[in-house]
C-alpha cells in the first residue's frame, strides 16, 4: 500500500519532512477520477458537485462530517461486475463493506446477490426484500440462532467454517426438516499481498479449514455424509485490498485440485466455487485498480484452464466484492475546525469526526486522499495531516496530504473513496455521533442511514 517514502532531511520550512507522500500534485484544485466517483466534478465556482448537487448545500442541508454516496456511481460499479461475470456466474455483493436498506433493493434491482455475515446484516436483507435464496451466509462463528433463522429463511447458501459447524449446520437443518445448501470454506496457503489483518489465506488464521494435512478433504468427507446438507462447492477467500491476481491464481490451483480430490474419492464432481472477494480500489492516484471485466476474464480463465488439467467441468464461479463496488462511490465531507502549523513539520488540520467515522488509517495505516471542495483555491501546497476530535493522537483520517496554504476553518475538504468499511466500523468512540450516510443522484439528495443523535447514545444508557 505505501507508497514513495520522501527523504528524510533537516527541518527547515521549505524542505519536506520525512513520510509517505509523493511530491504536491502540479494543480491541487484537480480531482483524479481513479478515486473520486463518477459524477463528481468542479462548479463554476470551484465547488465540489456530486450527483448534480453542490457539496455547500449538502453540508448546510445534512450537516457535516457525512458520507456522501453517489447513487448512480454504486449501480454502474455493481451492473459491470454483473455484466463481466455473465450468465455463468454469480455475484455477491459483501454487505460487510457497507450495508443499508436502500443498498439491498440497489442490488436487488441490479440483480447481484448479496454475503451477510451476522444476523443483523442477515436482518437487513431480508428487511429489504432481498430474496433469501440469493443471500450467502458467512462467519467463523455463527451462532445457533443465526444459522436457525438463517436456514427457516431460506438462505441460498451458508459457508461453514468449522468442524463444528458443519455439526451445527446439519443438525438445525435436520430439526427443520430441511436439506441446506452449503459451502465449505478452506484456506488455501497465500500469504496475499496486503495488510496482515486483513489477509486470510495464510494458515496461522482463524477463517476456514486448511487445505493443508487433508483438513479440508476431511471436512467435506463428513459435510457429504449428512443428508441435511447439500454441499454445492468450495470457498476461498485470500483477503482484501488486493491487486496482484496471483494470489487468486494460486487459491484458484489448490480449489480445484481439492475438487479433483473430490471427485476421485466419492465420485461427486462439486458443481461450484467461490473465489471471495478483495480486489482492490484507488485510494490515491498511485493506485491502479483493475477493471471487473479483466478480473472475470482472468478469473474464469483460470478456473476453466485448471479444471481442464484436472479432466473437470468448469464449475459455476462467484465472487464476493464488497470494496470495488462502494468503496469509490462515497467520499466523507467534513469541516475544517482548526489550522494549526508545527514550524519544520507539517500543518494539522482538525475535522468535526475522525477515527470513529474512518478507522482504517489508525488500524491498517490506510492511505486516503484530500480535497478542498467548497471553494477552488490558488494558493500553493501545504503539506498537512487530516486528524479528528478525539481524544487519541492517533486520530488521523489523512496521514500525509497537500491542502492549499490558504485553506482556513469554516472550509470544506472532502475525503475520498470512503464507501467502504468506513460506515460499516464506524463507533462511538468519545460520544461523537455516527454521520449519515445521505445518497445523491440526479440533482436529488437524501438520507439512506441518519446522523446518530444524542437520544440514540442514551437509549441504549439505561442504566
Ligand atoms: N468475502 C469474504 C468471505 C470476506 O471475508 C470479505 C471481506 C469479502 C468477501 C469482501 O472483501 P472486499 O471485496 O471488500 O475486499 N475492514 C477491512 C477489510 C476487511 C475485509 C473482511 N472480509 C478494511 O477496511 O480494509
Amino acid at each position: 500500500m505505501s507508497r514513495s517514502a520522501h527523504p528524510a532531511g533537516p527541518r527547515h520550512a521549505d524542505v519536506l519532512p520525512e513520510g509517505h507522500y509523493s511530491a504536491p500534485p502540479a494543480d491541487l484544485n484537480a480531482l483524479d477520477p481513479k478515486v473520486w466517483s463518477q459524477t463528481v466534478t468542479r462548479d463554476e465556482h470551484g465547488v465540489l458537485t456530486v450527483g448534480g448537487i453542490d457539496v455547500k448545500r449538502l453540508a448546510e442541508e445534512y450537516g457535516t462530517p457525512a458520507y456522501v454516496l453517489d447513487e448512480d456511481d454504486f449501480r454502474s460499479r455493481a451492473r459491470a461486475w454483473r455484466t463481466a461475470f455473465g450468465e455463468n456466474a454469480d455475484v455477491f455483493y459483501a454487505g460487510k463493506a457497507f450495508l443499508s436498506r436502500a443498498v439491498v433493493r440497489w442490488l436487488n434491482e441490479e440483480g447481484l446477490n448479496l454475503d451477510v455475515c451476522s444476523g443483523g446484516e442477515l436482518a437487513t436483507a431480508l428487511s429489504a426484500g432481498m430474496p433469501a435464496e440469493r443471500i450467502a451466509f458467512h462467519g467463523n462463528n455463527k451462532s445457533a440462532a443465526e444459522i436457525r433463522r438463517a436456514v427457516e429463511a431460506g438462505v441460498g447458501r451458508i459457508v461453514l467454517d468449522s468442524f463444528q459447524e458443519i455439526v451445527r449446520v446439519a443438525h438445525i437443518a435436520r430439526e427443520l426438516g430441511t436439506r441446506q445448501r452449503v459451502q465449505i470454506r478452506v484456506t488455501v496457503g497465500v500469504e496475499a499481498h496486503t495488510h496482515e489483518f486483513i489477509a486470510t489465506a495464510h494458515e496461522d488464521q482463524k477463517f476456514g479449514i486448511p487445505l493443508a494435512g487433508g483438513q479440508a478433504a476431511e471436512a467435506v468427507r463428513r459435510a457429504l455424509q449428512l443428508d441435511s446438507l447439500e454441499v454445492i462447492g468450495i470457498h476461498s477467500h485470500i483477503g482484501s485490498q488486493i491487486f496482484d491476481m496471483s494470489g487468486f491464481e494460486v487459491a484458484a490451483h489448490r480449489v480445484v485440485g481439492l475438487l479433483k480430490d473430490i471427485r476421485d474419492e466419492h465420485g461427486v464432481e462439486l458443481p461450484e466455487i467461490d473465489l471471495g472477494g478483495g480486489l482492490g480500489i484507488a485510494y490515491t492516484s498511485d493506485d491502479d485498480p483493475r477493471e471487473p471485466h479483466e478480473i472475470a476474464k482472468a478469473l474464469s480463465e483460470i478456473v476453466t484452464r485448471e479444471c481442464e488439467a484436472a479432466k473437470l467441468r468448469t464449475p459455476r464461479i462467484s465472487v464476493e466484492p464488497g470494496r470495488a463496488i462502494v468503496g469509490p462511490t462515497a467520499f466523507t465531507l467534513y469541516e475544517v475546525g482548526t489550522v494549526k502549523p508545527l514550524e519544520g513539520l507539517r500543518t494539522y488540520v482538525s475535522v468535526d469526526g475522525g477515527m470513529s467515522d474512518n478507522i482504517r488509517t489508525a488500524l491498517y495505516d490506510a492511505e486516503y486522499s484530500v480535497a478542498l471542495v467548497s471553494r477552488s483555491s490558488d494558493a500553493g501546497p501545504m503539506l498537512t495531516r487530516v486528524v479528528g476530535k478525539h481524544c487519541e493522537s492517533g486520530d488521523i483520517v489523512v496521514k500525509d496530504a497537500f491542502l492549499p496554504s490558504d485553506l482556513a476553518p469554516g472550509d470544506l475538504i472532502a475525503v475520498p473513496a470512503t464507501g467502504a468499511y468506513c460506515r460499516s466500523m464506524a463507533s462511538n468512540y468519545n460520544h461523537v455521533l455516527r454521520p449519515p450516510v445521505v445518497a445523491v443522484k440526479d440533482g436529488q439528495a437524501r438520507v439512506i442511514v441518519r446522523r446518530e443523535t444524542e437520544e440514540d447514545l442514551l437509549r441504549l444508557d439505561v442504566g
